[in-house]
């Protein structure tokens, strides 16, 4: 039996739990104040509703299984299928917009690497029924707050914004067939994820003519957001659909700019016209979370699926939102120093009210009695078995970064705060009737 975790899966002892709890906690705080509502999906579904939806590379990393019914299922690698699933069931009983989060475990069938693990956990944000870019610009919005409140600034993480609506009629423009695009705007996916000359071979092989690609990486450079340069790059000659649609385009990227300035966090963003996004259903505004160097994998991703609800099953309703996880944002909290060591004392949230205290050896029933007394007056209590000197039960109490003990002495308890060395002495009945004062 290999008794080792299986590759790209974590052990959570309680101090590495500690950090893990500390970050989603900050997920979920976020997400309240913004206005998101928490939901939660079955750890496997069927398999169809990711190979489908999610397209062919997360396909690849599915762990499929097959029931004893015969059913073939599949751990899930994203919420988003999932959600689309779980609205669509009920979607006329549900006011609109539809704001909601949740905090999923996940598994894909990855090759383990730096930022890339088997198994991780996921926060997603999602808006539907909303098709203004405001709710786009809303979620970046809330992935930003998330960022800063786990201590992350500007300077340190830039999210990278594209629209894959603009760079579909590009492809087109570019004479590419509407049935190569899903292709194609995979292979720019791995624009900054491949070797350069990797990159060129695989574009060669998905864009045979030459022009055509030079056309497609000019605009790829090109940083300003401007229909006529766009046209440009594509060497003037559109057709008036072509246009029309690169305009509409592009006045919504410009719309979604508007909100970020109007949201106060434009200058965590910036527009980079190779953001596509690997994922099948998005189409239109897209962005990813990367740290200021791009050293790391992206911290988070996400875009528009006006369409992923419909190929479900159920009405034209619109989505927009991101999946930030924890593994990529983990090492870079650690490399800027803004991970709390994994010391319990460090964790306000979860630190122990009172350490229980026999003083002199012979008073372990009072301590018994004020633990519980303290347990049943909702603070948390904890004390020692051990027979243990004075001096060795406060370390204890330290050790277990506990804010006051409680020292039991006969008929007296002493309460001392561990901070300030403060303390005061109550008789054990009064303590036992309001242990908290
Ligand atoms: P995604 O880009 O596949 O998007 O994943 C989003 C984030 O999840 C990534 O940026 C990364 O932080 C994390 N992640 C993905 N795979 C792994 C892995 N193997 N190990 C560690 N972390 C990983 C989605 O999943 C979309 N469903 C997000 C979304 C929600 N779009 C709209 N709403």
């Amino acid at each position: 039996v290999d008794l080792q975790p299986v590759k790209g899966t974590r052990d959570f002892y309680p101090d590495a739990m500690r950090v893990r709890n500390w970050i989603t906690d900050a997920w979920r705080r976020v997400s309240l104040r913004n206005g998101f509502e928490e939901y939660d999906s079955p750890i496997f579904e069927y398999l169809d509703l990711f190979e489908a939806k999610s397209g062919p590379e997360i396909a690849q990393q599915l762990f499929s299984f097959t029931d004893r019914g015969g059913r073939r299922l599949a751990i899930r690698p994203e919420t988003t299928p999932a959600l689309a699933r779980m609205v669509n069931a009920k979607v006329n009983s549900l006011p609109r917009p539809i704001k909601w989060f949740s905090i999923s475990r996940l598994c894909r069938a990855e090759n383990p690497q730096k930022g890339r693990l088997r198994e991780f956990f996921q926060w997603n944000i999602d808006i539907l029924g909303e098709p203004s870019p405001q709710a786009d610009a809303e979620c970046v919005l809330v992935a930003i707050d998330g960022l800063r409140e786990l201590g992350l600034t500007a300077g340190e993480t830039k999210i990278r914004y594209g629209s894959r609506a603009l760079v579909s009629v590009v492809l087109r423009a570019a004479a590419v067939g509407d049935e190569q695009i899903p292709g194609v705007l995979n292979v720019l996916d791995k624009r900054d994820k491949v070797p350069p000359k990797t990159f060129e071979a695989m574009l060669r092989d998905a864009v045979p003519p030459e022009g055509a690609r030079k056309g497609i990486l000019r605009f790829l450079e090109a940083t300003e957001l401007d229909a006529a340069a766009v046209a440009a790059a594509l060497g003037g000659k559109l057709s008036s659909e072509n246009a029309a649609a690169i305009e509409a385009a592009v006045n919504d990227l410009r719309q979604f700019q508007a909100a970020l300035a109007s949201f106060a966090v434009a200058d965590w963003c910036e527009y980079a016209p190779g953001i596509v996004r690997g994922l099948a259903y998005y189409t239109g505004i897209v962005y990813e979370v990367f740290d200021a160097s791009q050293s790391l994998r992206a911290l988070a991703g996400g875009g528009r699926y006006n369409n992923l609800l419909e190929t479900l099953g159920g009405p034209a309703l619109v989505g927009t939102g991101f999946g930030m996880g924890d593994v990529v944002l983990g090492i870079l909290l650690q490399e800027r120093g803004k991970l709390p060591s994994e010391d319990a004392k460090n964790f306000p949230g979860q630190r122990l009210d009172f350490f229980v205290i026999d003083a002199d050896g012979s008073s372990a029933e009072q301590v018994l009695a004020v633990v519980a007394a303290l347990r049943r007056g909702g603070v948390s209590a904890d004390f020692s078995y051990k027979r243990q000197p004075l001096g060795k039960q406060l370390k204890e109490a330290n050790r277990r970064a506990a804010l006051r003990a409680a020292i039991c002495r006969g008929e007296t308890v002493t309460v001392k705060d561990l901070a300030s060395g403060q303390q005061v002495d109550r008789p054990v009945e009064q303590f036992l009737a309001r242990p908290l004062g």
